[in-house]
């Protein structure tokens, strides 16, 4: 559509017209007009359509989808400063893992929000560590890294597919294929109501009932993981925690 587009010839006065500092000049030629509303129309259709940036090499997506606005995706072969929540870092061979960040508009329970779309869109047998650690048969096929500012949200997800770290899993599934349904999965899950994403986190939920240790900065509890709060927040034993490293028991 854009090179389609870019190929037009439009009339000077059209030009003229989108123009606002011209807006007095009107043609009535029947071509400019057929232009016009072929531009206008590529317009409305084009503004939504999220701007999906394709990169062999970066030191993390996240850096490079945090100067774009919100609709943007970018996606990597590699990258050399790859990162995971709680300063852990991310890495694996070129062209193994899907690594991409989706530029989203920020929500409190964002987190547990993506985690849903990422593991649906993985499919069955997937399922969720708190907050949002990717699980297939119990071993960590990826995960979600939200880097929030009161205006955006840099959502990054990593999903191993042909490699995996010591202790880690696999999901062996087409990385372009695996894209696009996230994609689909996030449009559904950032629409539906908090109440919805909770109720199906829960029902994706491996911590959920199980015995607990959280590590939150140098500090361990332990207890039995009893349910996720309104913000999203772990109970455990009757006590919120918000962030940390979760041990299932
Ligand atoms: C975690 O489990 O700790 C979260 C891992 C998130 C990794 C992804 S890969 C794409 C994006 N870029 C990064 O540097 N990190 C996220």
């Amino acid at each position: 559509m854009r090179l389609w587009l870019s190929n037009l010839a439009i009339a000077p006065a059209v030009i003229r017209m989108i123009n606002p500092t011209a807006s007095s000049i009107i043609t009535t030629s029947v071509a400019a007009r057929w232009n016009l509303m072929l531009l206008l129309a590529y317009r409305r259709v084009g503004q939504p359509s999220p701007r999906v940036v394709r990169l062999q090499s970066v030191t993390s997506t996240q850096d490079v989808a945090r100067a774009l606005p919100i609709g943007s995706i970018v996606v990597a072969d590699h990258q050399t400063a790859g990162r995971g929540r709680l300063d852990h870092k991310w890495e694996s061979p070129s062209g193994t893992a899907l690594l991409v960040s989706f530029v989203l508009a920020p929500d409190p329970i964002l987190s547990l929000t993506v985690g849903v779309a990422a593991a649906e869109a993985c499919g069955s047998g997937v399922r969720l560590k708190w907050p949002n650690d990717l699980l297939l048969d119990g071993g960590k096929i990826g995960g979600v890294l939200i880097e929030a500012t009161p205006i955006k949200a840099v959502c990054g997800i990593g999903i191993n597919l042909t490699w995996a770290p010591e202790g880690g899993a696999k999901l062996n599934q087409d990385r372009d294929q695996l894209l696009e349904r996230v994609r689909a999965q996030l449009d559904r899950w950032t629409s539906a109501s908090a109440n919805e994403v909770l109720a199906r986190w829960r029902e994706l939920s491996v911590t959920l009932g199980r015995r607990v240790r959280v590590e939150v900065s140098g500090k361990a509890i332990e207890g039995t993981a009893e349910d996720i709060g309104p913000q999203g927040e772990l109970i455990v034993d009757g006590r919120p925690v918000t962030f940390g490293s979760v041990t299932h028991l």
